[in-house]
């Protein structure tokens, strides 16, 4: 149990090294409902360090870690790769003490990339919003529901879990060894998505179709599969020649792409095998319609 932060009289304070979208969406909003007081922000540029005192309304710009005042908690909110540099350097800054908490927002990398800083008894953790945080505006209007995978030391979860929950996150905890799955999933249903509505977006200029009325055909489309697959779930979602078991259907598409673009055939042939596990679910092809897709699609 963090007693220390837990039986701490507020303000509990906040340094934030790396205010950009997510740290100002953050900041701005623990400061809006008394969470934390946000102490120093230090950015790489001076610039951008006032920029984010500007939106949080709250916190002090600094220009480095020598002027980093000693706080409870510290948000290393940097890009991934400049997260444990920072860590290393708020280590070198000896203003940590024991009870006090580190923690950063990124869904790919685990706490662990802060152990360094447990030497002196602080608490590491991470908490990553399953959000795109493209507007810090726009963010702070529409964090509240946000769910936030949470990994790390209990006690710096204790302290943690109340304030992102006190500005609307919902929490997910999510197995610190099991993380590069967490964060593919978020990279398969947010950016593969995006990547395959290209492919069909391209498909639709093969048969001759304007980019433009290929995105207002895929609207309906995309918006309805969605639908379908959160309330009826993804094997019932499923419908097209896949699920028909229509072996002719799909050997014909399949040769087209793999003529069109070898690439895409063998992207054509691979979904296709998922979509395959979902048919046999769904259970509406013969069996014998299923047993020929797979030795087309599988082998
Ligand atoms: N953006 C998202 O949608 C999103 C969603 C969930 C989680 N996350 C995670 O949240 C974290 C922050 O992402 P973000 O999108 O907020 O990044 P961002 O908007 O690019 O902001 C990063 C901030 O870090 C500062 N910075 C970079 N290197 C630094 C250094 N060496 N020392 C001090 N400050 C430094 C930058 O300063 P300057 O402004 O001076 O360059 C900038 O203000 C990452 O771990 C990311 O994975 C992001």
């Amino acid at each position: 149990m963090n007693e220390t932060l837990l039986m701490k009289a507020p303000p509990v304070t906040l340094n934030i090294i790396g205010c950009g979208n997510v740290g100002k969406t953050l900041g701005h909003l623990w400061t809006r409902q008394n969470v934390f007081k946000v102490q120093d922000i230090l950015n790489r540029s001076h610039q951008s360090s006032i920029a984010a005192v500007d939106f949080i309304q709250a916190g002090h710009v600094v220009q480095s870690f020598a002027d980093i005042r000693p706080a409870d908690l510290y948000l290393i909110g940097t890009p991934d790769q400049h997260i444990a540099e920072c860590c290393a350097a708020l280590l070198a800054s000896n203003i940590l003490r024991a009870g006090n908490i580190v923690f950063h927002c990124s869904g790919a990398l685990p706490s662990s990339i802060l152990d360094a800083v447990r030497a002196v008894g602080a608490s590491i953790a991470s908490i990553h919003p399953i959000k795109s945080f493209a507007d810090p505006k726009a963010s702070t209007l529409s964090f509240a529901g946000t769910f936030c995978g949470a990994e790390g030391a209990q006690d710096a979860l204790e302290i943690l879990i109340p304030a992102f929950e006190k500005i609307g996150g919902k929490i997910l905890p999510i197995d610190s060894a099991q993380k590069t799955y967490y964060h593919a999933a978020g990279v398969v249903v947010s950016n593969y998505l995006t990547a395959l509505m290209e492919l069909g977006v391209q498909s639709y200029m093969q048969a001759g179709i304007s980019r433009e009325q290929a995105l207002a055909i895929i609207d309906p489309i995309a918006q309805g599969t969605l639908k379908n697959i959160v309330s009826l779930g993804t094997a019932q979602a499923l419908t097209g020649p896949i699920a028909r078991g229509d072996v002719e259907t799909v050997v014909r598409q399949l040769e087209a792409f793999q003529q069109w673009k070898p690439e895409y055939g063998e992207l054509y042939r691979l979904l296709g095998g998922v979509a395959l596990e979902l048919a046999e679910i769904k259970n509406i092809a013969t069996r014998h319609g299923i047993e020929t897709l797979r030795k087309n699609l599988l082998n």
